[in-house]
């Protein structure tokens, strides 16, 4: 029996379907909307993106679409994939030959063979993504479910339309996918589909690393990515694909005292940040935040377990795990660092009392990213004792209170040196040297710490006094600043 096709029907009424059907009409050519774009139908997820299978040549028809689209209509042909794309307003359109494929186990590359829609269906990862509409005019709007992808949806279940050893050793990356899907739409992956993952955990080496991240970032952009973790570890792919953080797991005992699961901890901070915030790097920083755990662990008899400069040790961490993971080694990778880095400042400052001249150097470490460290932090506090969360709950609000005024008052935030090193070197004439470093610090410092404001002519009679006490003398005077020249120089 055919499920109500007032469902899906409202999405074939655009033009684009009807056209396409009566182009492979005329070709003779039965042809049907297929995979990720029939799910999203039914899952009310927009998508652009349209695959087309055809019984037959699929460049043959999107090169007739092409043409009868006319003006606006970009076509490109992969003749040794026997596939082609047209790309039309806001749309892409997949045009693919039904397949019949085998797999060699060495490789995700298929020997691909001419199939029937059947063969097809059977081909891909889930039952979910198998499902198919006829868009030839005689059947226009049926749809073709073999392996119950409808009650997979409306159960949220994700599971392998054949044998799923056959299908994650046919295509491993498929492992991946599954829990991606389920994390992203709170779907579970069924028991069986589950087992064999665990199984056929090992075949992810094969998969290249740059679409194991394109998975894992789908996974951090999901509402709550830990699932995807939990699964991950769970089926022993963790491991395999991100052994650094794997490491975090587990709690060690000595004279009865025992460290948080790491682990746990680290997936907690992760929902926490995603909880408020889109921003995929920062969702990042909050799983590298305590990365260098593992490494800095030690015990002592009187305090017990400490983890001492594992924010500047992850810091330094970062760079080779977004090198191996091919993330960007970019200003993406940096920010990540340096969040990583600062992650126990504003936490130190909070247990300590809240000087001005902690926030004004807290300001300028963090310059911009002052915001997204403190929303880290915050989120970093996952102790389940409600007096220590309150209180630091309490005391985080303090120091955005001072970051607020400071910032305002001195305007630390970007502070460029009120005096700069080239100036330094012509009043003293000075060569670059580090006599100019030590002078410039030395500016620095003294805005930092309060002594002197963030202004130009303080600064300038700041530097005259030091360089004073130093026996430097000034050889170029800044004219504006001269009117009362300052004893000895
Ligand atoms: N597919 C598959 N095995 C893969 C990748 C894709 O069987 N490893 C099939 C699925 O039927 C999928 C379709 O190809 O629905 C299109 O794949 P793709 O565009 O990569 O993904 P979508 O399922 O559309 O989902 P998303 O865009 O979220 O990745």
């Amino acid at each position: 029996m055919q499920p109500d096709s007032s469902l899906w029907s409202e999405h074939l009424k655009h033009p684009i379907f009807s056209l396409i059907g009566s182009i492979a009409d005329q070709a003779g050519q039965p042809c049907y909307v297929i995979g990720g774009y029939v799910r999203d139908i039914f899952l009310k997820r927009p998508s652009k993106d349209i695959d087309i299978v055809t019984l037959g040549s699929g460049i043959n028809l999107a090169t007739t679409l092409s043409k009868q689209l006319g003006k606006g209509a970009y076509l490109s042909v992969f003749k040794n994939f026997g596939t082609a794309q047209v790309k039309y307003r806001n749309l892409e359109i997949e045009f693919v030959g039904a397949r019949k494929e085998s797999y060699s186990r060495d490789s995700r590359k298929p020997v691909v063979e001419n199939g029937t829609l059947s063969d097809d269906q059977n081909r891909r990862d889930f039952t979910i993504n198998a499902l198919a509409i006829c868009l030839n005019k005689e059947h226009f709007g049926e749809l073709i479910d073999p392996f119950g992808g409808l009650s997979d949806l409306g159960n949220k279940t994700i599971r392998t339309p054949l044998n799923p050893d056959i299908t994650f050793s046919d295509d491993p990356l498929r492992m991946m996918r599954a829990i991606r899907f389920s994390t992203q739409l709170g779907f579970h992956i069924e028991e069986n589909t589950l087992n064999a993952i665990t199984r056929n955990a090992e075949r992810i080496n094969i998969i290249s690393k740059e679409r194991i991240i394109d998975e894992l970032n789908k996974i951090m952009a999901s509402e709550k990515p830990s699932t995807g973790y939990l699964l991950l570890n769970k089926c022993q792919l963790l491991k395999l694909i991100f052994p650094e953080l794997d490491a975090l797991k587990g709690v060690e005992t000595k004279d009865g005292k025992g460290h948080k699961d790491n682990f746990f901890h680290t997936l907690q901070v992760l929902d926490n940040v995603a909880a408020r915030t889109d921003n995929i790097w920062l969702r990042w920083a909050a799983l590298l935040h305590d990365i260098a755990k593992p490494i800095t662990k030690r015990y002592d008899e009187k305090i017990g377990w400490t983890f001492h400069n594992h924010n500047f040790v992850g810091e330094k961490m970062i760079p080779s795990i977004f090198r191996k993971m091919k993330l960007p080694l970019n200003e993406k990778m940096k920010y990540v660092q340096k969040l990583v880095g600062l992650h126990m400042r504003p936490i130190i400052l909070a247990e300590d009392t809240v000087t001005d001249s902690a926030v004004r150097r807290l300001l300028f470490d963090a310059g911009d990213d002052i915001e997204d460290l403190m929303l880290l932090c915050e989120a970093d506090i996952t102790s389940k004792n409600r007096e220590k969360v309150a209180r630091f709950r309490d005391n985080f609000q303090l120091v955005r209170t001072k970051l607020k005024e400071i910032e305002e008052k001195d305007r630390i935030r970007n502070m460029q040196p009120p005096i700069s090193g080239e100036e330094i070197m012509a009043i003293f004439n000075l060569p670059p040297c580090s006599q100019v470093g030590t002078i410039k610090s030395a500016i620095k410092d003294a805005i930092l710490d309060g002594i002197i404001p963030n202004e130009k002519e303080a600064a300038y009679q700041f530097m005259l006094d030091f360089a004073r006490s130093r026996q430097i003398p000034v050889v170029n005077p800044l004219p504006e600043y001269t009117d009362s020249p300052p004893k000895g120089s």
